[in-house]
């Protein structure tokens, strides 16, 4: 399962894909939770705290003028799962996390480690591991360059406005890319939910297929001020409750066999 959280900034895509990532790895699967926004979230939600450490720019090499696609590739030698098992930083539960270049680098360093990154989700073997992925807020990273690898885009739904108006963007943008970069899923996560009525909301005005609600709750942002994993604070919180239950969910109803086709279709 490859999944990738994208929604509006603030709509709790950090907050729930930290703590599906553990839990998946609890249940025993091999995770690999991968950030793609310059600014830090996934890393404190995972229970890592704030983390600087991203991929050396010697992880890529310049390709030979004339050669075709991007300008970098993984370094003579080194494959992706190679890559990650170099790069890769150790997480709660067995997770490992990477992270794509942060803001505080900068130039042409940035820039290859940014498309180490890229190229390492882009050469994974299918299935596995299962990547749990977090994108930066809004539409404005084109996300399929960035979540290529993701079967099931999961969008973060605030019942506010704008909240359900980026989701409704955000759902459209994902399934009118060409046929073999879309997900074979799109489905929605309410967030922040206060009451029935907002979880209502949600369903009726994004049109998407809800497959969870994590209801508001004070320990996710208490943690978070922390800089903790409401998992290591609050297990007995609501809010973790109702992501237990969006992870069961979510890998019960695995795509697998869609994957498989789409991926068989595309070689
Ligand atoms: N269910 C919740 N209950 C209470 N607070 C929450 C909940 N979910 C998220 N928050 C808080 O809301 C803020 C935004 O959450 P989070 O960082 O997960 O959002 P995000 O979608 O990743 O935002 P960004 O787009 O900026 O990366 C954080 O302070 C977080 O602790
Ligand atoms: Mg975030």
């Amino acid at each position: 399962m490859r999944v990738a959280f994208v929604g509006k900034g603030g709509a709790g895509k950090s907050a729930i894909a930290g703590v599906v990532a553990r839990l998946l790895a609890r249940r025993g699967e091999d995770v690999l939770a991968v950030d793609s926004d310059p600014l830090p979230g996934l890393s404190v939600s995972l229970g890592l705290g704030v983390v600087e450490a991203v991929i050396p720019a010697a992880a890529v090499e310049e390709k030979a003028e004339g050669e075709p696609g991007p300008r970098f590739r993984l370094r003579r030698g080194l494959t992706a799962s190679g890559a990650l098992d170099r790069y890769a930083l150790p997480a709660p539960d067995g997770v490992r996390f990477l992270q794509f270049g942060k803001t505080r680098a900068s130039g042409v360093p940035l820039m290859r480690s940014q498309w180490a990154f890229r190229q390492i989700l882009d050469g994974l073997p299918p299935e596995h591991p299962t990547v749990i992925g977090d994108l930066p807020g809004g539409t404005r990273q084109p996300f399929f360059g960035w979540a290529g690898y993701a079967d099931t885009v999961v969008v973060v739904v605030p019942p506010t406005s704008a909240g359900i108006l980026s989701a409704r963007r955000l759902a459209k943008l994902a399934s009118t890319e060409d046929a073999t970069a879309a997900p074979s899923r799109i489905v929605a996560v309410a967030s922040q939910v206060r009451d029935g009525s907002d979880l209502e909301r949600v369903r009726q005005r994004t049109g998407l297929d809800v497959v969870g609600s994590v209801p508001w709750d004070g320990h996710v942002l208490a943690a978070e001020r922390e800089g903790r994993s409401v998992l290591d604070v609050a297990l007995e919180s609501p809010a973790v409750a109702a992501l237990v239950a969006l992870t069961d969910r979510l890998a019960a109803h695995r795509p697998t066999a869609a994957l498989a086709h789409r991926q068989g279709g595309a070689s």
